[in-house]
């Protein structure tokens, strides 16, 4: 979604900007632009990649002094006018924004009325002229900022530049910023990543902040205008350097990953004497848990799909009503929240203003929540302050996999210490836990040994649609691995529980149709197979994701092997294939694998 990138110190700025702006690529957007101040501030934008750019920058940009932005297009179409940064129409102040402006059409308004010619169709835009209003009141940059986003409503992470002042102000309000604290010069970013390479000395800012950069100081303050009780933190190291290597893709670096990903989450969170999880970040004790009258848990695409598998496990070992909610569905929906229950809001980035959202609407109704997040100091983590981080490194491409794989993990542990606490025996623990144990080796065995991928993908690539079937802790999985073709090969396709197939979905089904069957093999295998015969019946071509020396393998056209597994796990194990079968068929369809289009690898609007 939209990044921002700024900088001032003794360097020149045109350079550090274009960099923090390629870190910033991975997140998905349509356009980029710079504004550097040199005396005036001199403002490039364009339509398409930080490559296009640079071709239309000028040899030098000299300033040391400046903000850039990578647009995701809510407010406008995708054109070089409505990308930012946005200059107020004295040209005093330059402004580049994430988030959503809730009253511009009445801001613009107002300023049409006022004879200011606006040069977009952007909500941005609106703020810099506001800002340049309320600066000719008393020529203060904080000031003016903090009037002008006074008389906003929507969310911001915001940075301003003035002709006339050597300072950056920026804020916040539900879009993230953290500044950069470097040796007498500041960084601002909305992405941890794009800072690693300079500091580890950051601020995050909190909603209500706002802060005036000069290269030597930082001035916080809230947005009423008082104090404010942010602090400087150190930067995780999980977000050091993360590039590509010898990997063709960020995606398939990120499967490859896995195994040892999965060893990093559960590492040290098994107490194998007791047969149990030790998640400590959770602060609850087994008295605690023995108490909890239901779990729910929150999240979107494959967030979400890993939070239905978690439902399954915590209903299976401790028999309590668990239940997954989509998060931009659930505060519209007026739910019932119960102080005592559980709550789990399952992300990646931390930053999914859906899942934000959710969280806020629980904590108002007297709800806890705890965070299944992978981005250390992100704002659900912070907002949260409680759960389990999943260890997964950095995730760069927009498919997203070794975060599935370690958010089932860290789900499977979190259901087995709540099972321990209520329901099952230390021996049906200590089974649990060999198996998670095992899932790493045995995910490298299996990417050793992939099988007969390239067929599959032969199958799906020029399908109209592609079905994708599962039961019991499969049907999710299946989810993912419709989600994952969908999204980078642009292919419809459609998951459903393999028994609801007869429903519905089998009028889809015409000689050839390519039919993707997750069946460990589990208590649910012989249902599964019922529905295998009936789609072979209507002349589907059946890829068959199953374990190594099963008899169910005659049941397929494409029969891809896993290595057995502990069945509660087999998620870690039949999601691999199907993360590469959608990899190797956005590759043969010369798809654009890390960053697909329209997609963004963290949402940030609603
Ligand atoms: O950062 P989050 O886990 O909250 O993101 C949720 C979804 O936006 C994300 O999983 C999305 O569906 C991915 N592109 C899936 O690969």
């Amino acid at each position: 979604m939209c990044g921002i990138f700024g900088y001032i110190g003794p360097h020149q700025a045109a350079p550090l900007l274009l960099e923090g702006l390629r870190r910033l690529e991975y997140r998905g957007y349509d356009s980029t632009g710079i504004a550097v101040k040199n005396g005036t501030i001199n403002v490039h934008k364009k339509v398409g990649k930080v490559q296009d750019l640079r071709t239309v920058l000028p040899s030098s940009i000299p300033g040391t002094l400046g903000i850039a932005h990578t647009r995701w297009a809510t407010h406008g179409g995708v054109t070089d006018e409505n990308a930012h940064p946005h200059e107020s129409a004295e040209g005093k102040v330059v402004i580049v924004h994430n988030g959503i402006i809730e009253n511009a059409r009445m801001l613009r308004t107002s300023l049409s009325v006022q004879g200011v010619a606006l040069s977009s169709e952007t909500d941005s835009e609106a703020l810099a002229h506001v800002i340049e209003r309320e600066l000719s009141v008393d020529n203060n940059p904080e000031e003016a900022v903090r009037r002008a986003l006074r008389q906003a409503r929507g969310t911001w992470g915001i940075c301003a530049l003035f002709k006339d002042h050597d300072t950056i102000v920026c804020a916040r309000n539900g879009s993230p910023l953290i500044i950069g604290q470097g040796v007498d010069e500041m960084f601002i970013s909305s992405d941890p990543h794009a800072l690693t390479a300079h500091t580890q000395q950051v601020i995050y800012l909190e909603d209500g902040d706002l802060a005036t950069l000069t290269a030597t100081s930082v001035k916080l303050s809230t947005l009423k205008g008082g104090k404010s009780q942010t602090k400087s933190s150190i930067l995780e190291s999980e977000w050091g350097e993360s590039e590509l290597g010898e990997f063709p893709h960020f995606m398939l670096k990120e499967i490859y990953e896995q195994p040892d990903a999965i060893r990093h989450c559960i590492s040290g969170r098994l107490d194998r004497a007791g047969g149990s999880g030790r998640l400590g970040g959770l602060k609850l004790n087994p008295s605690d848990l023995a108490k909890v009258p239901h779990v729910r848990l929150l999240g979107c695409g494959t967030s979400y799909n890993a939070a239905e598998i978690g439902q399954l496990l915590i209903e299976k070992l401790a028999r309590i009503p668990a239940m997954a909610h989509i998060s931009s569905e659930f505060r519209h929906n007026d739910p019932v929240i119960n102080p005592s229950a559980l709550h789990f809001a399952v992300t990646q980035s931390g930053e999914t203003a859906d899942t934000l959202s959710a969280i806020k609407e629980i904590q108002l109704k007297g709800g806890n929540v705890h965070g299944v997040v992978n981005v250390v100091g992100s704002s659900i983590a912070r907002l949260c302050g409680q759960g389990v981080y999943i260890h997964s490194g950095p995730e760069q491409a927009v498919a997203s996999t070794k975060a599935f794989s370690n958010m089932v993990a860290a789900l499977s542990m979190f259901a087995l210490q709540v099972g321990r606490s209520r329901n099952i025996s230390k021996e049906r623990g200590v089974e649990l836990i060999h198996g998670l144990q095992q899932v790493p080796h045995l995910v490298e065995e299996y990417l050793a040994n992939q099988g007969p991928i390239q067929e599959a993908v032969d199958l799906v690539k020029d399908a109209k649609s592609v079905l994708f079937l599962g039961r019991g802790i499969s049907a999710p999985v299946a989810q993912e691995g419709a989600l994952k073709l969908m999204e980078i090969a642009y292919i419809p396709c459609l998951a459903y529980p393999a028994g609801e197939m007869k429903h519905g979905p089998i009028a889809l089904l015409e000689e050839g149709s390519p039919v993707i069957f997750v069946a460990p093999n589990d208590h649910v295998k012989a249902k599964t197979v019922s529905a295998i015969h009936e789609c072979r019946a209507r002349g589907a071509k059946i890829i068959l994701i199953h374990e190594e020396g099963d008899e169910i393998a005659q049941e397929g056209d494409v029969c891809i092997s896993v290595p057995p597994v502990h069945n509660l796990v087999s998620p870690l194990l039949t999601v691999v294939p199907l993360q590469l079968i959608a990899y190797h068929t956005a590759l043969a369809l010369g798809c654009d694998v890390d960053r697909p289009r329209n997609l963004a690898k963290s949402v940030t609007v609603e």
